[in-house]
Order: structure tokens, then C-alpha cells, then sequence
């Protein structure tokens, strides 16, 4: 058993959209070891029941403790919404960092007027967990949430400023403005990536990138729990999908922002 600050954070997500939250970890916390694990081969998640969100969780934390990871960060909204207790109930004491409690958390205190919009996969937002998050801090906070299906897709094909997802994201965006919301979740991993078309089409809203709330969350937890790795001067990153699709490694990096160099394929369950 290796010393526990040592130990790699387990990064995990649908694919390979959780890896905005690694480079966002990389950053926060250049020192800690990650193991990232992105079912690259049943994403997306966003359309699925809760039923098999939570089965291909149960593997997927399996997959990771076995990794003897020291802390869990559920990268993926989806899972976040539907899975998290499934999460923290394997991993016993260990902390768990999601993207939701990150996300809410963060919306709340960045909010002026309490009017707080949720853009997320379908379903993230027919769990309605962003929108409870949030009223557990603040019961009168107004919280409108669309669904954004169109845009994952259109990421993942590099159309970060393109007319057609402009477009797209501007009919999405529509409902959320017409309820004068001064703050905006990116409750997607893929919606970061979109930021730059997202303050040009929101001009004046807060935007909640929950991939560096999660990192910052996730900094504060191993912190308190006394795991913070200070002595690891070149980091050991390490990423296992359940397949290598075409063009998997161009996507991949344009989510890190940097190469990846260790890629292994495993299959779970
Ligand atoms: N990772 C998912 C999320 O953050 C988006 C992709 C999917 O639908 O699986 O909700």
C-alpha cells in the first residue's frame, strides 16, 4: 500500500468530457497523481435512464478503488445528478468531490439577484439536482434549467465558434435570459470548453465553470483530510477509457490542453 498522500486522485466521466476537470485539477493541484477513467465506449450518459447510469458507475468506481485512488471526483454531471450515493456509498470514508455540490455551491454565492440559470444534458436536468443543490443553501433562489443536448456533439466536433453552434446555443440560451438570471452553471463537462461563444451570447452573466470549483473543492477536501500531496515534483498521470475511438487523442487533448501520453483501453463489467 502506497503512503495515502501518494495515492492518485480518481478522476471519472461518460468519456472523455471529465477531462476539463483533470486540467483543471492539473492546475489547482500540479503535484497530485491522477487516474482518470472516461467510458469512452456507452457515452453519452446524458440520454440514459438512472438505472444504467448507476450500474455503469458501480464499475467504474470499482475499476478506480482497485487503483487504490485516495479521493473520488465525479467529473460527470450526468452521474453526479443520478449516481452520486451510489459513489459514496462504495467508497466508504474516502472523499468524494462532485460537480454538482461544486457547481451549486459556487452559483449561490456568485449570484446577486438569486435568479441562477442551469444548462446540463437531459438528464441532468430532468434529475432536478442542480436546482436542489442549490435550494438546500438558499430555499428562495430562483433556478430555471435547459436542457442542451445539441451541444455535446458539437464540441466534441471542435465547432467552438462556429455559426451553427452560436446558433444553437443562443435558442438554449433564450428561456434562461428571459428570466433575468445573473448567473449561469456550465452544468456539462463539455460546456467550458464553449465559454469564450458564451459570454458573447450572455453578455453580462456569471458563468460557473464547475470544473474549477470541483478542482478548488476537491484542494479544500484533501486539505482537511490531511492527503494533500506537497512532495511529487512530476505528477503521474494516467488515463483508461473503454474504447479509443477515432480522433480520440485530437479531442482528448483539446479538453486537457495538453498531450496525453498514457492512454490504455480496458473494458469494464
Ligand atoms: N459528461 C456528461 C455530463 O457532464 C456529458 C456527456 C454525456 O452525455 O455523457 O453530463
Amino acid at each position: 500500500m502506497k503512503d495515502n498522500k501518494q495515492r492518485p486522485i480518481g478522476v471519472f466521466d461518460s468519456g472523455i468530457g471529465g477531462l476539463t476537470n483533470v486540467r483543471a485539477l492539473m492546475e489547482r493541484l500540479p503535484m497530485e497523481n491522477i487516474v482518470y477513467f472516461g467510458d469512452t465506449a456507452r457515452v453519452p450518459y446524458g440520454v440514459k435512464s438512472r438505472a444504467t447510469i448507476e450500474t455503469f458507475t458501480a464499475q467504474i468506481v470499482e475499476f478506480l478503488l482497485q487503483h487504490e485512488v485516495k479521493a473520488l471526483v465525479v467529473a460527470c454531471n450526468t452521474i453526479a445528478a443520478v449516481a452520486v450515493n451510489k459513489v459514496r456509498a462504495m467508497a466508504g470514508n474516502m472523499p468524494v468531490l462532485d460537480v454538482i455540490t461544486a457547481g451549486a455551491e459556487a452559483a449561490w454565492q456568485t449570484t446577486r439577484n438569486g435568479r441562477i440559470g442551469i444548462m446540463a444534458t437531459s438528464t441532468t436536468v430532468n434529475s432536478n439536482a442542480y436546482a436542489r443543490a442549490i435550494h438546500s443553501r438558499n430555499p428562495a433562489a430562483r433556478v430555471q434549467s435547459q436542457a442542451c443536448p445539441l451541444l455535446v456533439p458539437l464540441v466534441e466536433e471542435g465547432w467552438l465558434d462556429h455559426e451553427v453552434t452560436r446558433l444553437t446555443a443562443r435558442e438554449y440560451l433564450r428561456p434562461l435570459l428571459a428570466e433575468d438570471i445573473d448567473t449561469l452553471v456550465l452544468g456539462c463537462t463539455h460546456y467550458p470548453l464553449l465559454k469564450p461563444l458564451l459570454k458573447e451570447e450572455a453578455p453580462g452573466i456569471s458563468l460557473v465553470d464547475s470544473a474549477i470549483t470541483t478542482a478548488e473543492a476537491t484542494a479544500q477536501s484533501l486539505m482537511a483530510a490531511g492527503l494533500l500531496n506537497t512532495d511529487n515534483p512530476s505528477a503521474d498521470y494516467r488515463f483508461y477509457v473503454s474504447d479509443i475511438p477515432l480522433r480520440f487523442r485530437t479531442i482528448g487533448e483539446r479538453f486537457l490542453g495538453r498531450s496525453m501520453d498514457q492512454i490504455e483501453m480496458v473494458s469494464l463489467g
